[in-house]
C-alpha cells in the first residue's frame, strides 16, 4: 500500500480514537501485563514477517490505540501530561519524515529557525528582553535567549551546568571537590537533587529550606540554611525555586527568593516545568511575580501547553550563561562556517536533537496565544470549583486551595485507604489518578488537563471515591 493510503488508514483509526476518548465511554487507563500486551499486539509475528502495511496494520493499531492510557478521556486526572492538540501531531508527521535534527543550523534551517522563533516567543512572555529574534539564538550576543530541550529534567540540569560554570568555570575541566552546595526547597522535583547526583555535586549537598506559609519567613529561611552551608564550609552556587511544585501545584514567591539570591550571588533557576505556562495568562501570571529577576527558567511546553512530548524551553536571561556551560572540541561538527542561520548545540546536553519547536508553534498556530491562554485559565478555574465542591462534601478533605490545575484531596481514613481507592479506580477504567504526600499523609491528587473533563465528571469522582472508601477497607 502507499503511503498515503496507510495514512488514511492511521488517521481513521485516531480520528475515531479521539471521539470515542472524549466521549468517556471507553476505559481511560487500561493497564495489562507486559507479556499479555506483547501477544495482543502480535509483536514477533511482525518482527518475522516485516511487512506491517493496509489491513494488517489497521489492526495493530486499533489494538495499539486500545491499549493506551487516554488522555482526551474526561476521567483523565492522573499526571502532568498534555493533551496533545491534534495539530502538533501532523507536525510530528511532517517531522518524523523530514528528520532534520536541528541543533546544528545546516542539517535543518526550518527547524532551527522555527526553535528560534518559539525561545523568543516564550522568553517575551517571561519579560525578558530578545533582540528582535536575534539574541536567542545568536551565541555571545547581550541578551536573553534559550534552548528548547528533551524535557524539564534536562532543562533543569542544563540551567545548574550553567550556574555552575559561572560560578567557578575551572570545575568543567578540573572536576567538582565536593564543596558545592545547591539550595531547594523541600517540594522541588526529583530532577533536582538528581541533577545535582549526576554534575557530581552529590545529592547530600543539596540543601533543603522550608516554604512557610508566611512569606515573611522566605528570607528567614535561606538565610539560615546560608549560614549553616557556610558553617559547613560549602560553596553556595544556585537556588532552584519551583513555580509551581509537582505534588501540590504550589508556587514559591519569587521576588522574595530573588532577593535574597541577589544579596548572596546565587543563580536563581525557576522550575516552571509545569507552572511557567500561568504566565499566558493576564488572570495568572502574577503567580510568577519577580519570575523576571531569575537567571534561568524551565519551561514544560508539554505539560500545559497541549504539546506532545517532549518539547522544554530552558530560558536564561542572559544567553552568554548558557554559550559558555558546555565546552566541547568535535572537529565535524565545530567550526568556523558561513550560514545565514545559528547553531544551538552548544546550549544543549544533546547532539541529535528533534524539531521540538515545530510541535510547540503547530499548537500555537492553531489555538493562537489567546485560545492557550482560555484553555489554561479554564483548567485552573476548574481545579477551583472542584476544590470548593469537594471542600462541602463530608468525609473529604483538601489540605490546600489549589494554584494551578492540580489539586489534593484525602476520604477520611488511613493513607493505605487512598492508595487502595485509588488502584480500585484503576481497575474499575473510568478515572485515572494519581496520589502524593503532602506534609505527613498521603493523598489523592488530580491534574485536570483534559479540556473535556467537567464538574459533573469530578463530582461523579468524589461520590465513587466515597463509596469506595467505604467498601475497600
Ligand atoms: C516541577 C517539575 N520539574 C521538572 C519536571 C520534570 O520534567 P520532565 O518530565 O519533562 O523531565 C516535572 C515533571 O513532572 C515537574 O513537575
Amino acid at each position: 500500500m502507499s503511503f498515503l493510503e496507510n495514512v488514511r488508514i492511521i488517521s481513521d483509526e485516531l480520528d475515531q480514537y479521539l471521539r470515542e476518548s472524549a466521549s468517556g465511554t471507553p476505559r481511560v487507563v487500561n493497564q495489562l501485563p507486559t507479556q499479555e500486551i506483547i501477544e495482543k499486539l502480535d509483536l514477533k509475528a511482525h518482527l518475522e514477517a516485516g511487512a506491517l502495511d493496509g489491513s494488517s496494520l489497521a489492526e495493530f493499531v486499533h489494538n495499539y490505540l486500545d491499549l493506551t492510557v487516554r488522555l482526551h478521556h474526561p476521567g483523565s486526572l492522573a499526571h502532568q501530561v498534555a493533551v496533545p492538540h491534534p495539530a502538533a501531531a501532523l507536525a510530528m508527521l511532517v517531522e518524523g519524515i523530514t528528520n532534520n535534527p536541528m541543533a546544528i543550523y545546516e542539517m535543518g534551517p526550518a527547524a532551527a529557525s522555527i526553535e528560534a522563533f518559539v525561545v523568543d516567543w516564550l522568553v517575551s512572555k517571561v519579560g525578558w528582553t530578545c533582540d528582535s529574534y536575534g539574541a536567542a539564538r545568536e551565541p555571545n550576543v547581550p541578551g536573553a535567549g534559550g534552548v528548547l530541550t528533551h524535557g524539564g529534567s534536562l532543562a533543569n540540569l542544563t540551567a545548574l551546568v550553567a550556574a555552575r560554570s559561572q560560578f567557578d568555570d575551572t570545575i568543567w575541566g578540573q572536576g567538582c571537590l565536593g564543596d558545592l552546595a545547591l539550595i531547594a526547597s523541600a517540594d522541588s522535583h526529583y530532577s533536582v537533587t538528581r541533577a545535582a547526583g549526576i554534575m557530581g555535586i552529590g545529592e547530600e549537598n543539596v540543601y533543603e529550606w522550608t516554604v512557610d506559609p508566611s512569606r515573611s519567613a522566605i528570607c528567614e529561611n535561606i538565610g539560615k540554611t546560608l549560614v549553616r552551608i557556610h558553617a559547613e564550609k560549602k560553596r553556595p552556587f544556585a537556588l532552584v525555586a519551583s513555580a509551581c511544585s509537582t505534588a501540590t501545584g504550589c508556587y514559591e514567591p519569587l521576588r522574595e527568593i530573588a532577593k535574597v539570591c541577589r544579596e548572596n550571588g546565587l543563580w536563581l533557576h525557576v522550575d516552571g516545568a509545569h507552572g511557567a505556562s500561568a504566565l499566558l495568562s493576564a488572570k495568572h501570571r502574577q503567580r510568577l511575580d519577580g519570575v523576571e529577576l531569575a537567571d534561568s527558567l524551565t519551561w514544560d511546553a508539554h505539560k500545559l501547553l497541549r504539546t506532545p512530548g517532549l518539547c522544554t524551553a530552558l530560558l536564561v536571561r542572559d544567553a552568554k550563561a548558557l554559550d559558555t556551560a558546555f565546552h566541547q572540541d568535535a572537529s565535524y561538527l565545530f567550526h568556523s562556517k558561513r550560514q545565514p542561520g545559528f547553531d544551538s548545540i552548544h546550549r544543549t546536553v544533546e547532539c541529535t536533537k528533534a524539531a521540538l519547536g515545530l510541535r510547540l508553534l503547530a499548537v500555537l498556530a492553531a489555538l493562537g496565544e489567546k485560545g492557550l491562554a482560555e484553555y489554561i485559565e479554564r483548567q485552573f478555574e476548574l481545579a477551583l470549583q472542584t476544590y470548593r465542591l469537594f471542600c462541602g462534601i463530608p468525609g473529604l478533605e483538601c489540605p490546600l486551595e489549589p494554584q494551578c490545575n492540580i489539586l489534593c484531596f484525602r476520604v477520611a481514613g488511613e493513607d493505605a485507604l487512598q492508595l487502595r481507592v485509588r488502584d480500585t479506580l484503576l481497575a474499575d477504567g473510568d478515572f485515572h489518578l494519581s496520589t502524593a504526600v503532602v506534609g505527613e499523609s498521603r493523598y489523592l491528587r488530580i491534574v485536570i488537563t483534559s479540556p473535556e473533563t467537567k464538574l459533573t465528571d469530578l463530582r461523579r469522582l468524589a461520590y465513587r471515591v466515597l463509596e469506595l472508601s467505604k467498601t475497600c477497607n
